[in-house]
């Protein structure tokens, strides 16, 4: 018992509701959020600078009460810290400078990881103190192969050609990026429990481009070497995965051994997954992100769907992707009130 409906819910035990927390709970979707934001023109800086980012996380536990916050930070920050150049234009999402040549991951080096976020960690303490004991704190990292994807595009994309084509073509150059993001996420989330996260996320927002095949190599192999070093050095500390778009293939993630929840998209039928992942696997989602923005009758219907579908096991209620900025911060205590007040035999 450590007094967390979230960490026992990932440990197998059951409540009467589920634990919810929602991807993206702290952002422009949140007045208070902007009115910081502007403090800083820089993304990254203001993810660098601990008072301003321990604010922030703490914003949405205070106005919705989650059972988990999430520290405020990026996935970027591990290329960052690699030392490849990154930065956030305004209306556009995040630029880099784009790997073009296998002979540029010799510059990249992660000797200085754990010195360059220093305000990652620094943050996490201060917000694991300013937290409700009950409240979970999460660290994350993006995926090997979602922080590849935009490593070698430089930017988002419509098809991550360029960095398939890399993968496809000259896997064994492509294999050592990987093996660099693996040992270096197994730093950073090191790193983050030692400063007080007390379970992690991670995101493979863009696993869903890959075949099959090519989906086992890149996305799930390095997630087990991941879970595998994190677990080396914090042997019970409770790993999420997040392979966003992955259809059926969710399957091959039902790993126990490695993960403690598995998170899913909107994609994936609630009923599928209380059959064919929740016997084996706790399930976290996957409500959609624009159903928090309709709100109304039609967010309670879709929410209490799923919950009668997967709250009679092993749960925790998320979106299936991020709060997008459109969303009125109502309709997210609505779905709070939904998910608290529920009863597996209501409908
Ligand atoms: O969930 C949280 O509340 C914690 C903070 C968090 C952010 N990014 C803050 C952020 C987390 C967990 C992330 C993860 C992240 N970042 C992912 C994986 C999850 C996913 O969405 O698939 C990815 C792919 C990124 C990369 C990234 N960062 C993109 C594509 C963008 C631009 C898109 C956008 O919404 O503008 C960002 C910027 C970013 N990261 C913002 C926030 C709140 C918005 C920028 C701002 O406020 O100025």
């Amino acid at each position: 018992m450590n007094g967390s409906k979230f960490l026992e819910t990932l440990a197998g035990r059951r409540f009467a509701t589920p634990p919810i927390w929602l991807m993206r709970q702290a952002g422009r979707y949140l007045p208070e959020y902007r009115a910081v934001r502007a403090t800083t023109k820089s993304f990254l800086e203001f993810c660098y600078t601990p008072d301003k980012a321990v604010e922030v996380t703490l914003q949405p536990i205070r106005r919705f009460g989650f059972d988990a916050a999430i520290i405020f930070s990026d996935i970027l920050v591990v290329p960052d810290a690699l030392g490849q150049k990154v930065w956030f234009e305004e209306g556009e999402g995040p630029k880099l400078e784009a790997l073009t040549d296998p002979a540029q991951f010799g510059k990249l080096s992660r000797a200085r990881l754990g010195d360059f976020l220093a305000p990652v960690y620094e943050a996490i303490r201060q917000t694991r103190a300013a937290l409700p004991r009950e409240t979970a704190l999460l660290g994350f990292a993006g995926a090997p192969f979602t922080l590849a994807c935009y490593m070698i595009e430089g930017s988002g994309s419509k098809d991550f050609a360029k960095v398939k084509k890399w993968a496809y073509a000259h896997p064994e150059s492509f294999g050592l990026l990987i093996d660099l993001l693996v040992d270096s996420v197994v730093d950073h989330l090191s790193n983050q429990v030692e400063a007080g996260a007390d379970a992690v996320q991670l995101f493979d927002s863009w696993a869903g481009v890959l075949p099959e095949e090519q989906l086992f190599r890149w996305s799930l192999d390095p997630l087990v070497r991941i879970a595998k070093g994190l677990r080396e050095r914090h042997p019970s500390v409770p790993i999420i995965a997040f392979p966003r778009a992955v259809g059926p293939a969710a399957l091959m993630y039902r790993r126990p051994d490695s993960f403690s929840a598995l998170s899913i998209d909107t994609g994936i039928g609630a009923h599928w997954a209380a059959k064919e992942l929740q016997p084996h696997i706790c399930v976290q989602g996957n409500l959609d992100p624009i159903m928090l923005v309709a709100g109304g009758a039609a967010l309670e219907r879709e929410a209490r769907r799923i919950l009668d579908k997967l709250g009679h096991g092993s749960f925790v209620f998320n979106l299936g992707h991020g709060v997008v900025p459109q969303t009125p911060p109502e309709h997210v205590a609505q779905l709070v009130e939904i998910v608290r007040n529920w009863k597996p035999n209501d409908s």
